[in-house]
């Protein structure tokens, strides 16, 4: 008998590779990676510096195309799509998360949320509409009251806050973020994947890069690189429960019950 079926990929990958020129020479960043990833997983990704975890993130992100190999995202084979088919299908499923926020400086978090909407289709239904929705995804990552301040007028994790929140405004799928928690301190770096959490319950795909094994720690299935090539895939038993963790610190001071 057949096994029932699980969720459906929304992401698969078939013998990827990618390299890059570089002076004379070719640099192989991704070797050969097979992959499926099923929805509504949280996956992380670790391994050493170089080993290819930001070439995969920027495939699977459609910013990038493959040396060789495919990658299906829901569905649909974005292997060799030209950059502007590339833009639209990252509009449309994706959010992408950085280490460094990438948050436009003299731009209001009301304003750098909406952004991605100028470029979806029909420019996200004019200004208004772009700023509820902006709004809205706002008070989703607990910043409903600091709409109107500019990056530098927010710390570090509401920085981040922001930049998850511009990354939800055209509600992805897949929500991919490189080292999101690495510029930030403990607590701070704990918020955010309580949010991850949070936003994975909703149904989101989550991929999360990461040196940390505690932020691993969080993830249903770490994966780990080496030198371009997938060397281990586990299935964590007990993930850590972040909420749970952040009520027994119990400071109450973060709005994160903003994300039910
Ligand atoms: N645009 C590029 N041109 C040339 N080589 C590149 C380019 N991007 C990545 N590489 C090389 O590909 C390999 C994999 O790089 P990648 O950025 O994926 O590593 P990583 O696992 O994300 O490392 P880190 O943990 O330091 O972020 C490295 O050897 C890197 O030098
Ligand atoms: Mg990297």
């Amino acid at each position: 008998m057949r096994e029932p079926a699980g969720p459906p990929p929304v992401i698969v990958c078939r013998d990827l590779q990618k390299s890059f020129r570089l002076g004379g020479g070719v640099v192989h960043a991704l070797k050969g990676v097979s992959l499926e990833i099923a929805a509504g997983d949280f996956v992380a990704v670790m391994g050493p510096s170089g080993s290819g975890k930001s070439t995969l993130m920027n495939l699977l992100g459609c910013l990038d195309s493959p040396s060789a190999g495919s990658i299906l995202v829901d569905g649909q084979d974005v292997s060799r799509l030209s950059t502007s088919q590339l833009a639209a299908i990252r509009s449309r499923r994706i959010g992408f998360v950085f280490q460094q926020f990438n948050l436009l400086r003299r731009t209001i978090a009301l304003d750098n949320v909406a952004m991605p909407l100028l470029y979806a289709d029909g420019g996200g239904g004019g200004r208004t509409a772009r700023r509820a929705k902006a709004a809205a995804c706002l008070e989703l990552v607990g910043l409903g009251d600091r709409m109107d301040h500019q990056p530098s007028q927010l710390s570090g994790g509401q920085q981040q806050r922001v930049a998850i929140a511009r990354a939800l405004v055209n509600d992805p799928a897949i929500l991919l973020a490189d080292e999101p928690t690495g510029a930030l301190d403990t607590r701070t770096g704990m918020e955010i994947l309580d949010l991850f959490q949070r936003l994975n319950r909703r149904g989101i795909t989550v991929i999360v890069v990461t040196h940390d094994a505690e932020v691993a720690a969080a993830a249903k299935r770490v994966l780990t690189f080496r030198d371009g090539l997938i060397v281990s895939d586990r299935r964590n038993e007990r993930p850590r429960d972040l909420a749970a963790e952040l009520a027994a610190l119990a400071t109450a001071t973060t709005p994160r019950e903003a994300v039910a």
